[in-house]
């Protein structure tokens, strides 16, 4: 079975996309963030290390799929287009998407999207929301413009290539918070999502042990721990 294969290897592998402070991104040469210090109890609860893989956002199922990696820690939301292809585990974080501006720009609201180019992490939720590839979204962007890190759309929101940004809150806020004087996350939220650990599809044996670690986390007051502490950082 999986698990014991893991056992037999003395390793698990997570797969992510290190691209998103604070759940994860490169400290230097190391990556590291919220979804990083769950990952190492999952490890450590199957008494193995862990091995990370830093991949593209949308090439994570994927990765899944191929059987390249045991589970996918990046701040993805449980969506229900994702679940044909993957299992998710219970959720950890409750998370939207925001909209970032420049400073004094008439991007207000939501609705103020209307018409303007708008940055976006490709394959992200936010991709979907901005793209309406569903055709439910209340917001009409002229274009969405996609780029593999959040960092880059961040760039060219300030050289003035796109009008906004939108990512998930979290994240916005860590971008807000390098650029004080630039940039302005606004209060309206977007969506409501929950993140979770996706697994193999059908691997029940990786879905247990990845829920009970969340499950002793949520119950110890370690994953608010974890969290807080990236809040501060
Ligand atoms: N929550 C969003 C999604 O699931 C964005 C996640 C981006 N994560 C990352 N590690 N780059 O689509």
């Amino acid at each position: 079975t999986s698990v014991d294969k893991i056992k037999a290897n003395g390793f698990v592998t997570m797969s992510t996309n290190a691209e998103f402070e604070p759940f994860e991104y490169k400290d230097g040469e190391e990556i590291v963030g919220i979804d990083i210090d769950i990952s190492n109890k999952i490890a450590e609860k199957l008494g193995v290390k862990l091995k990370i893989n830093d991949v593209a956002f949308d090439s994570l199922t994927t990765e899944l799929k191929t059987g390249k990696t045991n589970f996918v820690a990046a701040g993805m939301t449980a969506d229900e287009d994702r679940k044909k292809n993957v299992d998710f585990s219970d959720t950890y974080f409750d998370a939207s998407q925001s909209i970032i501006t420049l400073k004094g720009s008439p991007i207000k609201t939501r609705a103020d999207l209307t018409g303007k180019k708008v940055g976006v992490q490709q394959g992200t939720t936010g991709d979907t929301y901005c793209t309406d590839e569903k055709g439910t979204s209340d917001v009409k962007v002229a274009s969405t413009e996609r780029y593999n890190k959040g960092v880059d759309a961040i760039a060219d929101l300030i050289n003035g290539k796109i009008d906004a940004v939108v990512i998930d809150d979290f994240p916005a806020k860590k971008f807000v918070e390098k650029n004080p004087d630039k940039l302005v996350k606004l209060d309206d939220a977007l969506t409501v999502e929950k993140y979770a650990i996706a697994v193999p599809k059908g691997d029940t044996e990786m879905l247990k042990a990845v829920n009970d670690v969340l499950s002793e986390l949520k119950s110890s007051g370690e994953l608010n721990k974890i969290i807080d502490k990236y809040k501060a950082a």
